[in-house]
């Protein structure tokens, strides 16, 4: 048998004691068991699966996988990553459209190793939702903006970044399926304050996933992913609003800079 076969062993038995007893415990009925069978049937049939797990379960693994870890701290991915987003070099702007409305947000930094060396050739995977909340490929259909808002950016030769994107805003996760019915349920909002997602590589690292959310953002302090706002993950982006400084840059609004280093901490050794 391989380690994946006895890892698998050993998972699926003690999930299938911790469900056991916890039909015990909590004396479900037949009536209360048909029902969680027919929402997780529904959950799979309306492309919930992420969505559910990733509201109600990711904060956890993100947790137990991450426990230990030095470095720049992590929080989920969430469902909304989609993996080859465009490979750009730094400085670049995100790709977005030409009427893309939201102010621009400057956002500039050095990935380091965690001793502090900065790291050439490092790529920063970022994603984020638009000024009205929405994703690209999910609530921008892919052929009207495709990678919207997204890209894989390669730090320069002193390890830095320097991306223009939009600000970000607070959204609902999607609410008319039966993830929406749930939190309904539970009288629970489906609000995400407004965050930018990334994943942070460089070879001989371990990849970092992990947001920056908005100091002032209403709902920071209550994301209905409940865990994953971290206080060394708020962010409070500067407003610049000099009229000769907005006309130098053509900007017809004022404009936000954002500056924030990641810390990668060296790959787990194979061997150990
Ligand atoms: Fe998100």
């Amino acid at each position: 048998m391989g380690a994946e076969d006895s890892r698998l062993d050993e998972v699926f038995d003690n999930l299938l004691t911790t469900l056991r007893n916890f039909v015990k415990e909590n004396r479900i009925t037949h009536d209360e068991y048909r029902r969680a069978v027919a929402f997780m049937t529904e959950v799979g049939q309306k492309g919930e699966v992420s969505l559910l797990c990733d509201v109600f379960i990711e904060v956890s693994v993100d947790a137990a996988d991450n426990s230990g870890r030095s470095g720049t701290i992590t929080t989920i991915e969430g469902p909304f990553y989609v993996h080859d987003a465009p490979m750009l070099n730094s400085p670049c702007v995100l790709p977005q459209r030409l009427d893309e409305s939201g102010p621009v947000l400057l956002f500039t930094g050095t990935v380091l190793s965690s001793k502090g060396e900065p790291l050439p050739g490092a790529v920063l995977d970022l994603w984020q939702s638009d000024t009205h909340g929405l994703y690209s490929h999910f609530d921008i259909p892919k052929n009207e903006a495709p990678y919207n808002l997204r890209a894989r950016v390669t730090t320069d030769r002193q390890g830095k970044f320097d991306v223009q994107t939009r600000l970000p805003a607070p959204y609902e996760i999607p609410k008319s399926g039966p993830t929406g019915a749930l939190l309904a349920a539970l009288q629970r909002h489906a609000w995400r304050p407004a965050h930018l997602h990334m994943k942070v590589e460089h070879s001989g690292h371990r990849t970092l996933t992990t947001q920056l959310f908005l100091k002032k953002d209403p709902w920071i302090d209550s994301d209905v992913v409940e865990g994953a706002v971290k206080q060394a993950l708020i962010v409070d982006p500067v407003m610049h609003d000099d009229a000769d400084d907005l006309h130098r840059r053509n900007f017809s609004e004022p404009y936000f800079t954002l500056s924030y280093d990641f810390l990668l901490e060296p790959a787990i050794s194979k061997a150990a």
